[in-house]
């Protein structure tokens, strides 16, 4: 099966794929540049897209979405492990520390959410009960050992606009309503992915705790420092879950709205 992975914030190498090229293709949204490449010798193709663009270029509000995710499915991916950079809302999750999320708050403003704009799709409302794969994240989750991170299994991230770090009452607020993380990426990828029918999985690295719980002012720097710091053992943790990702999806997800056409 083909599998998607969607490079967040200091996740940007893919030279661990083995006959590696690189693609460039036209969405109905947009063009979008991914690597396609193999794990080892055999296996299923690999699709390694960074979500900011060639040299973190494009800030979260501005990043295209839903190009990104059509061009995976245009592929053939059935499955996308993302990497994010999220701020911790809590002291038991602590910076270095990974989350696999397993639901999210939405608190985006303007951002393009769907692929199902009326016309000739209709109105579709796609179900959320589910909206991070559950069975993605246990085999992430079974791997996490091997990685030597920490890893929360669930998680409720909290999606903001950004591009700018949240004020402490917002951070506030978003533990009162049961966040747990905070980044400004994962609505709408999520969403777009459930929408085809794809599996789909947030691997959260906290870098901070967010602002108010933090001790200091935030800067992109330290995210950036954090991410650098935890990147292989990140990347360990996606390596080591490929084999079995690729092997079937025991799953719901692709029972989800699939009516629209590459
Ligand atoms: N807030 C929003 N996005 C983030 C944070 C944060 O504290 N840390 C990393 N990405």
């Amino acid at each position: 099966m083909k599998v998607g992975i969607i490079g967040g914030t200091g996740v940007y190498d893919s030279s661990w794929l083995t006959a590696a090229e690189e693609l460039r293709l036209q969405t109905p949204y947009g063009s979008v540049t991914m690597m396609r490449g193999r794990v080892g010798e055999n296996g299923d193709d690999v699709y390694f897209v960074n979500r900011h663009g060639p040299g973190h270029h494009v800030p979260p509000h501005l990043v295209n979405y839903r190009a990104n995710i059509w061009s995976l499915h245009q592929v053939g991916v059935e499955r996308i492990v993302a990497t994010a950079a999220v701020g911790s809302l809590s002291a038991t999750l602590f910076p270095g520390m990974v989350v696999l999320c397993d639901q999210f708050l939405d608190f985006t403003k303007s951002r393009s959410g769907t692929f199902f704009e009326g016309g000739q799709h209709g109105v579709v409302h796609t179900d959320m009960t589910d909206p991070y794969c559950p069975h993605l994240r246990s085999i992430l989750f079974q791997h996490a050992g091997a990685s030597g991170l920490s890893v929360a299994n669930g998680g409720c991230y909290v999606t903001t606009e950004g591009p700018r770090f949240e004020t402490p009452a917002e951070i506030r607020a978003f533990r009162i309503l049961g966040g747990d993380v905070v980044g400004m990426t994962s609505v709408p990828e999520v969403v777009l992915a459930r929408e085809l029918g794809l599996c789909y999985s947030t691997v959260a690295l906290v870098t901070n705790y967010a602002a108010g719980i933090s001790s200091h002012y935030l800067t992109h720097q330290e995210v950036l420092d954090l991410m650098d710091q935890y990147k292989t053992s990140l990347n360990q943790l996606i390596r080591g879950s490929l084999p079995l990702i690729q092997q079937h999806r025991d799953c719901h997800c692709f029972t989800h709205q699939d009516g629209l056409t590459k």
